[in-house]
């Protein structure tokens, strides 16, 4: 009889997690909470208190926000840590010149001394999350318009976080959750000196580079190895020769045990944002309008600065991480209008809209919700075309976006009041100066700018369009004149005019290129922004209602707020899928499909030669799997941008791979996920440390580790 029921309760079980996806990104305060059964009904072995604590050293201790946009882990106690070669691209690349091409080439500290110091690089630490909504919400009535609402709200955020920051190292920041139904405390620690110490070259690093991207089966080993450095108290310190390796809390132990089908895994990290409860009126905005427009002039842009990257080394250096960066969105957005058509999702959201309106009918609060988000997007088509266009049209353009960085320097210098800041921001623009030239390409630009700007007038309403002194249909002479008059593409001149006197930096504001932004910028600010503003502020007042009605309709269900790059939890399991009749993809890749790849004449494919020798000799030692060694293996993780170099850990707590990226065949799940379809991809740690170990010989990187056979 006991066995019986034991039985009935297990298919029970098997059964309700089978039918719950694996989508959702968990707060990591929560998870005792929501998800710890669910969690550990899939295999998860530990508990809730090891992955988020307060009271203890805990697997968030060794998790850090990376740059701005990534996240990275913690792999030995001194402080070295791991992220996506993509993360760290932006400082390899800074550090890259046709003497020392780290980026083709690879870099690898032999010693602590040879790492390399990135000044702007930090990496930062979650020290406690705080469910502080009542605060927040305190004083807010029913009776307050948004805007006040809003205002009451950042005003008890800011007495909120102030009072949090207990220390000098600390910052506090409260975020919304579910469109403001709840609200968090994050409490953070940065550390500012963090050096490169390793990365392969972009020949397995980017392996695949564009073409591959957002596409599985994948190839790429996209690692880098970075270290946090402390003072003598282990506490945040601007860069010092004399800092010291920083001491962890908590370092992840790292499995070589290796992946099969069905196990559980999971992902900690820091998803950058999701839309999930949007409206099928905004799906068809994004996927009809808004996503087709970006490509578009991303096409061109793109375009433009591949014909030079492919014709000129130089070039292709200097451009490598603003073309890496321009592709990855163009990409995504393609993959997503693909993936919301294949998976109906229009149609999906109108029949949850039809269920939430019949519900509504005995649920008075919620009856006018819908029909009211369905009158703003009825309005706001027309402003955010504009607002596209003048991001991605315009403020694209280097000139433009750099001689528009000048904005509060000339109003300084326009006012007759003395400013206390004017000093600092010379300084600061000085910097800026140098690090826009050391990657500039003029005729690159102009050429970009002779494409982009006949898009703009080409495509918005003509009430957004600046009326512009001497430009008529010929769009090619008007840059050029523009090219030809301005400063901003002389660094001699711009030095010239921040080192002169105030009447010198008075005079930029007639430059031409400056002249232009501010034309684009006034009507944008004047026309296009009050009406945007004005209507997705009034958007998320409603989407907080509806947000609201949708938990209660669906109160057998946890919904998860949608990512808003704080730290979460995905779970899932390792699987494979079949993305097309005919086509099964199976969960993971090896070196075989690396050499398979491998063509010379493609830059993407072209395969360094002492990874083929080590592919010839055999010689994987103990990352040698079935005769080969794994590269990538993808689950079913629910993940987003941001998630990147996040460690993708066993049911142990141990790293067995890094994330880096998602199937293009589910590459919609930012929207809607897709269980059949969405999967993240891992990078397998053990073609990690086979580049380290064996490629690069940087063992002693692999001696700092703690490693599990
Ligand atoms: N698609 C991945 C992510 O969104 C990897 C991007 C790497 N960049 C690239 N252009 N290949 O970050
Ligand atoms: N590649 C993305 C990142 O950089 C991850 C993703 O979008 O899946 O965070």
């Amino acid at each position: 009889m006991k066995r019986i029921v034991l039985t009935v309760l297990s298919i029970f079980i098997l059964l309700t997690s089978q039918l719950r996806a694996d989508e959702g990104m968990w707060i990591p305060l929560l998870i005792e909470k929501f998800n710890i059964e669910d969690m550990q009904a899939k295999g998860f072995k530990l508990s809730a208190e090891d992955i988020y604590s307060i009271n203890q050293a805990c697997i968030k201790d060794a998790i850090v926000i990376f740059g701005r946009g990534c996240t990275g882990e913690l792999v030995s106690d001194q402080g070295l840590i791991l992220t996506n070669h993509h993360c760290g691209y932006g400082a390899i690349q800074r550090h890259s010149s046709i003497e020392n091409d780290y980026l083709t080439d690879g870099f690898w500290a032999m010693s602590k001394q040879e790492e390399l110091p990135n000044p702007e690089l930090t990496v930062t630490f979650l020290e406690r999350i705080e469910d502080v909504t009542d605060q927040v919400l305190d004083g807010v009535k029913k009776k307050h318009t948004e805007a006040e609402r809003k205002e009451i709200i950042e005003k008890n955020a800011e007495k909120i976080e102030s009072e949090a920051v207990e220390a000098p190292d600390l910052t506090a920041s409260v975020r919304s959750f579910y469109y403001g139904n709840q609200y968090f405390l994050f409490i953070y620690k940065q550390y500012k000196d963090v050096r490169l110490v390793g990365a392969p070259p972009s020949a397995i690093g980017k392996f695949g580079g564009d073409t591959d991207n957002w596409v599985w089966p994948r190839h790429t080993g996209d690692f880098s190895v970075f270290r946090i450095y402390a003072d003598k108290d282990n506490n945040p310190a601007e860069y010092s020769p004399d800092n010291v390796p920083y001491k962890p809390k908590k370092f992840l132990p790292i499995s070589l045990k290796g992946i099969d089908e069905g196990d559980f895994t999971w992902v900690l990290g820091y998803p950058g944002g999701t839309s999930q409860y949007i409206t099928s009126d905004a799906i068809r905005l994004i996927k009809e309008v808004r996503n087709p427009n970006r490509v578009a002039v991303r096409d061109k842009r793109i375009e433009v600065m591949n014909k030079y990257m492919d014709a000129n080394d130089t070039i292709r250096i200097k451009y490598a991480s603003k073309n890496a960066g321009a592709s990855n969105s163009w990409k995504r957005w393609k993959g997503e209008i693909v993936g919301l058509e294949r998976l109906n999702a229009i149609e999906k959201k109108e029949k949850l809209e039809q269920d939430f309106m019949n519900w509504a009918k005995k649920n008075k609060e919620y009856k006018g919700v819908l029909p009211e988000l369905g009158k703003i997007y009825d309005n706001i088509e027309e402003y955010a075309v504009a607002m596209d266009y003048y991001w991605e049209a315009i403020r694209s353009v280097e000139v433009i976006r750099f001689a528009a960085r000048f904005r509060d320097l000339i109003e300084m210098a326009q006012s007759d009041e003395q400013n206390d800041n004017w000093e600092s921001e010379i300084e600061e623009l000085e910097k800026q100066t140098e690090r826009f030239f050391k990657d500039y390409v003029v005729k690159i630009d102009q050429e970009i700018f002779e494409q982009l700007l006949p898009m703009y007038f080409n495509n918005v309403d003509e009430e957004f369009q600046p009326e512009i002194k001497g430009l008529n249909d010929n769009y090619k002479e008007y840059v050029n004149s523009i090219y030809q008059s301005t400063i901003f593409t002389d660094k001699d001149k711009v030095l010239e005019a921040l080192n002169g006197s105030k009447e010198d930096v008075k005079a930029l504001s007639e430059d031409p290129a400056y002249k232009l932004f501010s034309e684009f910028s006034d009507v944008v600010k004047e026309e296009v922004y009050p009406v945007y503003d004005s209507l997705d502020l009034k958007a998320n007042q409603l989407y907080r209602l509806y947000m609201k009605g949708l938990m209660e309709m669906q109160d057998d269900k946890i919904l998860f707020p949608d990512a808003n790059f704080t730290m979460r939890v995905s779970y899932g399991e390792v699987k494979g899928s079949y993305p097309r009749d005919g086509i099964i993809y199976k969960y993971y890749t090896t070196l075989d499909g690396v050499i398979e790849k491998d063509n010379p004449k493609i830059y993407d494919y072209d395969v360094p030669d002492r990874l083929k020798e080590l592919y010839e000799s055999k010689d994987y030692g103990r990352y040698e799997v079935d005769g080969t060694v794994p590269v990538c293996f993808i689950a079913t993780n629910h993940t987003t941008g941001g998630n990147s170099g996040s460690p993708v850990l066993d049911a142990e707590g141990n790293l067995i791979g890094l994330n880096f990226d998602r199937m293009w065949e589910g590459i919609m799940s930012d929207m809607v996920f897709d269980p059949a379809h969405s999967r993240n991809i891992t990078l397998d740690i053990r073609y990690v440390l086979f580049i380290i170990d064996k490629f690069a010989g940087a063992d002693h990187l692999i001696e700092e580790m703690k490693i599990i056979e």
